[in-house]
This record gives structure tokens, C-alpha cells and sequence, in this order.
């Protein structure tokens, strides 16, 4: 994203002045979906795609944003009853609220935004943008917010301002980020572990089903709501079991006849995810990119038939990795649209890619999107 091409904006729009920019990346998640609010373990990275916006202090009790993707304008209050009505301005208030509850002195401020990251593609659009203003204001404001607590910002915004009780990974990984590593977050803990990641002789693609996620919130907490469930099912017994992650498959047949067919599905694939992740990281250390990649499918597998997360079209590309001889593939993110991940050997790649394209189009009548992943740093300021 274009340092410049964002000052330009916002220079036009406000009154010719200069603030300061701030950028945050989007994340892949290697293996690990659906973990992060079961207190089990993810494994994302940050990426080279993201948001930037300029911000500066204007003085005023009024935030003016500027969308620059969207060419759309807003001015809001910072009182809980000044929300705005766009969604993408509900991000930035929400934000400005949950540094204001945790005790942080802001004031009004002008910014414009952009981003490259695509919207609705399973590569946390939206995390991006929380940790972009949750780390810009943070520094401009000296609100003295520590890394942890700027991720749980942009958590607690979805949660209460955007319909969405997300988990903490996409935050965590957007504000937390390093180049040429990924990141072994215990959600439960909180501790973290970084890997280096530059596996010799293979690549990572991301191919976009271009079938959009967006209103898949209702979906995504149903899947919560279903977790939840089946814990308080199995603690009634094992009062120790706080999450899924503590589970295990002989705790949940237990309690097979007291909850309903579609829990006790959802509670199967996230118990054998939660072991998955932990699998992944062992292979990675052994070099062993073979499991890494059959990991990789199951995890497919358990989204697509037992989350119940995939769809038509991301079953679709998986099935081609497969025959093409891919190492390793999935729906990433939350699923319903958006991409599927692809651990590809390096003499496959243009092959791979070439018959993911004719087919998909053959099929659905529009080509899938194609992104290296390139493995970047979290939330910072440019200039
Ligand atoms: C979305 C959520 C995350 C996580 C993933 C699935 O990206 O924001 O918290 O639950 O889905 O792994």
C-alpha cells in the first residue's frame, strides 16, 4: 500500500495539512480455525496486504474520516451514542470507545484510509483496520496500551459494535506480526511462540474463491454458540473443562445423548483442530512438510463436513489441489467464501495455478484471485 497515495488523499480532503500514518497488516493462518475462542492454539502470520491511514489531532471532539476505497465521508462524536451509521466508520468508533473504556484520554481527530487488503476474503480485512487505529491512537494520544491489550481493542470492538464474537487470533496477528514468521498463540494463556518460516523448495498461495463472507456473522456465533454448548454439557462432569480445548473425544461421547447431533459435530472437529495445530508445529520443527500439508486437508475435511464451513466453491478448489498433487490445502479464516490455503512445492506452483484458473472458470464463470503470501510485519507507524 502507497505511503503517498494516502497523504495525497488526505491532504485533498482535509485542510492541506500533514499528520502522521500508521499501517497494520491482514494475516494468514497456516492451520488452526475456529480454535482461538475455544482457548485452543492458532498459528496465523501477518502478511504484505493491510490498511494504512493518516491521522492527525484536530482539535475538535469530532472524528472526520475518509474512506478513500469507498469515497465515502463520515463525522462522529466520541460518546457511545454518536455510533455511526456505516459500518466501515463503526470500526474507528468502536475502537475510539473501547481505548476510552480502558481509561484513555483521546480528542478529535481528521484521518483517511486505504487498504489492499481484499474485503469479505478471509484475510481480516476488519482486524486490520482495528489495529491500525487501535495502534495509531494509542501512540498519538500516549494512552500507554500495551501490544495484548491494543489485539483485545479491535476484539471488543467487533464483539460490541460489529455483531461479531470474533476470538483473538486475527487481532493478535495483525497488531503482533514479524516478517518471515508465523506466531504459536495459546489462546488460553496467551503465550506465544514465534517460528521462523521460509520452507525451502515450497510456497504458500492463497486462491480467492471470490464468493464473498460477509454475512456470515450469524453463522460464525451460531459455531460459538454450539462450543459453548456442548462445554457446559461435559463440565457438568469434568468441572475443569473451561473450553473445548481441554476436551477431549471420550469427554464428548460422554455427553453424546444430552446435546444435539450438530454440537456434538462442531465439538468433534474443534478437539481434533485444537491436537492439529500442535501436530503442525512438530512437523514444521522436524521439517516435515508432508504432515504439515495432510494436516492441512483434515483440517479441510472437518471445516467442510463437520463445522460446516466451507462452501461449493472453496470444496471446489480444494479438490483441484488434491488432484494437482498439492502438499497441503484449506479454507482459511472463518470460512462461508473468501480463500483457500495452499502449501505448494515449487516445480507444481505454475501448473497448480493454471488448472485452479481454467477449471474454477470453466465451472463458476469467473476466475479465482491469486496472492502469494508473503509473510510481513504487525501494526507500526511509517512516517
Ligand atoms: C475469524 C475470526 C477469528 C477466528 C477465525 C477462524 O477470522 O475473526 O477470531 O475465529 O475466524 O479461525
Amino acid at each position: 500500500m502507497d505511503i503517498e497515495f494516502v497523504r495525497s488523499r488526505f491532504i485533498k480532503h482535509f485542510d492541506g495539512s500533514t499528520g502522521s500514518v500508521y499501517a497494520s497488516p491482514g494475516r494468514i493462518n497456516l492451520i488452526g480455525e475456529h480454535t482461538d475462542y475455544n482457548g485452543g492454539f492458532v498459528f496465523p502470520g501477518a502478511i504484505d496486504k493491510g490498511m494504512v491511514a493518516e491521522l492527525k489531532i484536530n482539535g475538535t471532539n469530532k472524528v472526520r474520516a475518509y474512506s478513500i476505497d469507498l469515497k465515502d465521508y463520515v463525522e462522529f462524536g466520541l460518546n457511545e451514542e454518536d455510533a455511526p451509521r456505516a459500518s466501515w466508520a463503526r470500526y474507528i468508533f468502536g475502537v475510539c470507545r473501547e481505548i476510552i473504556k480502558r481509561g484513555g484520554k483521546i480528542a478529535g481527530f481528521n484521518t483517511a484510509f486505504a487498504g489492499d487488503v481484499p474485503l469479505g476474503a478471509g484475510m481480516s480485512s476488519s482486524a486490520a483496520l482495528e489495529s491500525t487505529y487501535a495502534f495509531a491512537l494509542n501512540d498519538m494520544f500516549n494512552c500507554g496500551i500495551d501490544k495484548f491489550e491494543l489485539a483485545k481493542i479491535g476484539q471488543a470492538t467487533e464483539h460490541n459494535y460489529c455483531g461479531v464474537n470474533c476470538g483473538i487470533m486475527d487481532q493478535f496477528a495483525s497488531v503482533f506480526g514479524k516478517a518471515e514468521h508465523l506466531i504459536r498463540l495459546d489462546c488460553r494463556s496467551l503465550e506465544y511462540q514465534y517460528f521462523p518460516f521460509n520452507p525451502q523448495g515450497y510456497r504458500l498461495v492463497l486462491l480467492d474463491s471470490v464468493v464473498k463472507h460477509e454475512l456470515a456473522s450469524s453463522a460464525y456465533n451460531d459455531r460459538r454458540k454450539s462450543c459453548e454448548n456442548v462445554v457446559a454439557a461435559i463440565q457438568k462432569r469434568h468441572p475443569h473443562v473451561e473450553f473445548l480445548r481441554d476436551a477431549n473425544m471420550a469427554m464428548l461421547d460422554e455427553v453424546k445423548a444430552e446435546i444435539s447431533a450438530e454440537d456434538y459435530m462442531r465439538a468433534e472437529y474443534v478437539i481434533g483442530e485444537v491436537q492439529r495445530v500442535l501436530d503442525v508445529c512438530d512437523a514444521l520443527e522436524r521439517g516435515d512438510y508432508e504432515t504439515v500439508g495432510q494436516k492441512m486437508y483434515e483440517t479441510h475435511h472437518g471445516m467442510s463436513k463437520l463445522y460446516e464451513v466451507s462452501c461449493e466453491e472453496l470444496d471446489f478448489l480444494n479438490d483441484i489441489a488434491k488432484e494437482c498433487g498439492v502438499t497441503g490445502s484449506r479454507v482459511m479464516g472463518g470460512g462461508f467464501g473468501g480463500c483457500t490455503i495452499n502449501l505448494v512445492k515449487d516445480e507444481l506452483y505454475d501448473a497448480f495455478i493454471e488448472k485452479a484458473k481454467v477449471e474454477y472458470k470453466k465451472k463458476y464463470g469467473r476466475l479465482p484471485k491469486v496472492y502469494d503470501v508473503v509473510i510481513s510485519d504487525g501494526a507500526r507507524k511509517l512516517c
